[in-house]
């Protein structure tokens, strides 16, 4: 695999769903998974199979259908977890556990009651098991984002000795900002003996609003995964969202970073997710939300019209909107009102549009958004209305 190739290992079906109310039922997650596998991610985590019954059947489940992507089942550092994720996944093409333990102080301290090197040496164990039933583990290192970045390297190095593939670099919190972020993925690139071996991984939560910054930092700084969720959609704040990471690579091509993934397809899927979970996506949302692509000021509907360009940064077609969105509301100019009776059908003079203008505001006044109808009613109301007819 390329050096610049970030791989996108989504969570969606573990930490996505860790969403209060929001849980989905085997044949959901295995719609949604399927589609991930056609979107072209890497990894799909599929669940974390101790944790219920259902959950493990998923994890099977979805092993068994998923044809390209790695199926990844999540564990503690505990011996069962462990087994039985082994046993979720045995019918996947391929499969990585992902196993971990907490390595910040507060984390060592009040969670586990316990010392620096018992927990290493619980990692070691935990890689050490998980080895026995697959090739592919991954390590994380719950709230690396607060962990002394030496005590981090010293956990990195273990566990890569013991066969580790894969680094998880969690913000469990998301208290990081972006340049200590990066800062803490070169530290591990540069002071781990052995990390050519492995591929470290970012794992960034929302609490901050910071958790896409961090992710892209991190690849900058030399991670090669990302671990996202689609819209963003994870416990409290969420997680790092997959959407805005993939155009964030793909718009800045000089930062010479590339996925998989195939774009055109994220706007349906971020409205299946949305569908499936009952979980409404904020209009303002990035790349995703229904106003994404929607111009609704004069000034920037006039531009957009000339040249899309000139107010969007994004080709909708490139993430499966249609087109962009002329908004009528009374902040509306000529240009849009234009544009949008044309669409339906009527060729508007400069006189005809001035007199179908000044209606078209009082209008707006009363109404937020003018539809098609409505503009059908304004200029059939108008005075110029029979001229516009005949013509
Ligand atoms: O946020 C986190 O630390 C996690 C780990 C379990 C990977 O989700
Ligand atoms: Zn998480």
């Amino acid at each position: 695999m390329s050096d610049n190739r970030v791989q996108i290992f989504d969570t969606t079906l573990r930490d996505g769903e860790q969403v209060p109310g929001c849980k989905l039922n085997t044949e959901q997650k295995l719609i949604i998974a399927e589609q991930l596998d056609k979107l072209g991610v890497d990894i799909i985590e599929a669940g974390f199979p101790v944790s219920s019954p259902g959950d493990f059947k998923s994890v099977e489940e979805i092993s068994k259908i998923v044809k390209n992507a790695t199926v990844c089942g999540l564990t503690r550092s505990v011996e069962n977890d462990i087994k039985v994720a082994g046993e979720a996944l045995k019918y996947a093409k391929t499969a990585r556990i992902h196993t971990g333990i907490g390595t910040s102080e507060s984390h060592i301290k009040f969670k586990f009651k316990s010392t620096q090197e018992d927990i290493i040496e619980r990692a070691v164990k935990a890689v050490s098991y998980a080895k026995t039933f697959v090739e592919d583990v991954e390590f994380y290192a719950e709230d690396a984002g607060r962990t002394d970045n030496g005590y981090l390297a010293r956990v990195c190095e273990a566990v890569i000795k013991a066969g580790a593939t894969v680094l998880n670099i969690p913000d469990t919190t998301g208290y990081c900002l972006p340049h200590e972020y990066g800062a803490k993925i070169k530290y591990l690139k540069e002071n781990v003996t052995g990390i050519d071996r492995a591929i470290l991984s970012c794992h960034c939560h929302n609490d901050l609003g910071l958790a896409t910054a961090n992710s892209i930092e991190g690849v900058i700084n030399g991670a090669r995964q990302i671990e996202c969720t689609i819209n963003g959609i994870g416990e409290r704040a969420g997680n790092t969202a997959l959407e805005e990471v993939v155009m964030i690579l793909k718009q800045h091509p000089y930062l010479n970073l590339d996925t998989g993934i195939q774009t055109e397809m994220l706007y349906g899927i971020s409205q299946l997710v949305s569908d499936s979970m009952g979980i409404y996506t904020q209009p303002n949302k990035a790349i995703v939300g229904a106003n994404a692509f929607a111009h609704s000021s004069g000034i920037h509907q006039d531009g957009v019209i000339k040249n899309r360009e000139t107010y969007e940064i994004i080709d909708p077609k490139d993430v499966g909107v249609t087109e962009s969105a002329i908004v009528l509301t009374a902040r509306s100019g000529r240009a849009a009102l234009a544009y949008r009776a044309k669409n339906i059908g009527y060729e508007l003079t400069k006189l005809q549009l001035d007199e179908i203008y000044t209606n078209f505001l009082d209008f707006a006044d009363k109404k937020k958004e003018v539809d098609d109808n409505d503009i059908h009613q304004i200029i059939e109301g108008s005075k110029v209305y029979k001229e516009i007819a005949s013509s």
